[in-house]
């Protein structure tokens, strides 16, 4: 298939699949792993909290879970640490360090280990004077930096936005902490938050976001609770017109962490994220405690046949095609003409509802013209068999659960 035809299909939804991603050839599909943000925040007090305070401690046992348990086979590759690694200063030649009593080996050592694992160490920094959380930002220091991570073997870097300064200080923090990373000669994935800080300000230019990053964030950060990735739902589903097409090998959307196996979402609400950020072809990356998740959380986040929705050679970003009565249906194209389809069921209340399927509201009408395969990917693996077009597929979908589909 040719991704003219396919913009043909999509008609509004006009996808030009990373015609202009940043040429580092990383990320062509999205990219997974594990950051700390959302389970483990900022907490720097290891006396009192040392299982779950930001050191070398947690990325290393993270790490050894990554390995033993299936996520690496799974595809969950980079280990990634978020803000509050710093030392509160830069040394005295005005390099990075890490805090010295919760990294005493230092990032260097820490990133040994990892790809010791045959894994991929992440790391945080700032485009702005400050750290959100307040330590040492990288303005002024871009080169400086993505010298210091990449002799550190670092290989992914997140990039923050606050603390920016004017907007053209942030946007030019980002393009130039880009070119740094790729003096460095070293591959590392650039993992931005420029769009997040200019929405609602000015008009974002996804051109030129993602000739200089791998990935970015849009909205504010996810939390764990029903409410927030409902939230990340509907604002992508507002706006899909303008990141779908942009989304592609080298380029994604990032609708922020997966906060299955922690406290706030049931198991229905558990389904419901897996399925959207499959569709959505979003970054997967986890942010739980590996060490301690419930059997159906890990079966679901290591679930093969959903990451292989997300992680579709043709890295087509799904889209909302319809949405009545409490209910949404989402599409994303798939390489050899294939189909993922998800289903929500918004009505939070009562039992499982029905919806039918009917196969032609798909696809701008072009599935399944003569006949093909659909497969129940979640809640639970089933085979329905040979549909054709004029077939009504009769759902019953739970509340707030949803729903996903692939038609081959
Ligand atoms: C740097 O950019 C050039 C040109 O876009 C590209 O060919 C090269 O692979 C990049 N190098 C790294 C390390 O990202
Ligand atoms: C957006 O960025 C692209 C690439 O840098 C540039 O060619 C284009 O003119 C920009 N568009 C606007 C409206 O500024």
């Amino acid at each position: 298939m040719t991704f003219a035809w396919l913009s043909v299909l999509l008609g509004s939804v006009v996808w030009l699949p990373g015609a202009r991603s940043l040429q580092n050839g990383l990320a062509l599909t999205p990219p997974m792993g594990w950051l700390h943000w959302e389970r483990f925040l900022c907490e720097t007090n290891c006396e009192r909290n040392p299982k779950n305070c930001i050191s070398e401690r947690l990325f290393m046992d993270m790490a050894d879970q990554m390995v033993s348990e299936g996520w690496l086979d799974a595809g969950y590759r980079y280990l990634c640490i978020d803000d509050c690694w710093l030392d509160r200063e830069r040394d005295e030649n005005n390099r990075l360090q890490a805090d010295p009593v919760r990294f005493p080996g230092g990032i260097k050592k820490l990133a040994d280990y990892v790809h010791s694992r045959g894994l991929l160490l992440g790391i945080y920094q700032d485009v702005g004077t400050k750290t959100c959380e307040g330590f040492p930002g990288s303005q002024g220091y871009y080169d400086l930096d993505a010298q210091t991570f990449a002799e550190w073997e670092v290989d992914l870097l997140k990039f923050d936005g606050c603390n920016y300064g004017t907007l053209d200080q942030l946007e030019d923090g980002y393009r130039q902490m880009s070119v740094a990373l790729n003096r460095t000669g070293r591959k590392i994935v650039f993992s931005c938050e420029w769009p997040l800080y200019e929405r609602g300000i000015k008009k974002i230019n996804y051109t030129e976001v993602a000739e200089y990053c791998n990935s970015w964030r849009n909205f504010g950060d996810i939390s764990d609770s029903w409410g927030s990735v409902k939230a990340v739902m509907t604002l992508s589903s507002a706006v899909q017109e303008e990141l779908v097409p942009v989304a592609g090998p080298g380029s994604w959307n990032d609708p922020d962490m997966l906060v299955i196996g922690n406290f706030g979402l049931s198991w229905n609400q558990q389904v419901t994220q897996m399925a959207l950020w499959a569709i959505m072809a979003a970054p997967l990356m986890m942010s739980n405690d590996l060490r301690d998740i419930s059997a159906e959380s890990k079966a679901l986040l290591q679930d093969k046949h959903v990451i292989s929705i997300n992680q579709d050679p043709l890295g087509a970003q799904g889209y909302r095609v319809f949405k009545a009565d409490n209910f949404e249906v989402w599409e994303k194209p798939l390489i050899k003409g294939s189909l993922a389809v998800s289903v929500t069921n918004f009505y939070e209340i009562g039992s499982p509802r029905n919806f039918l399927l009917s196969l032609s509201l798909l696809w701008k009408k072009r599935v399944c013209r003569n006949s093909c395969f659909i497969t129940r990917l979640l809640p639970s693996y089933h085979k329905y068999g040979h549909l054709n077009d004029n077939s009504l597929l009769s759902l019953w979908i739970n509340p707030s659960g949803t729903i996903l589909l692939r038609m081959d």
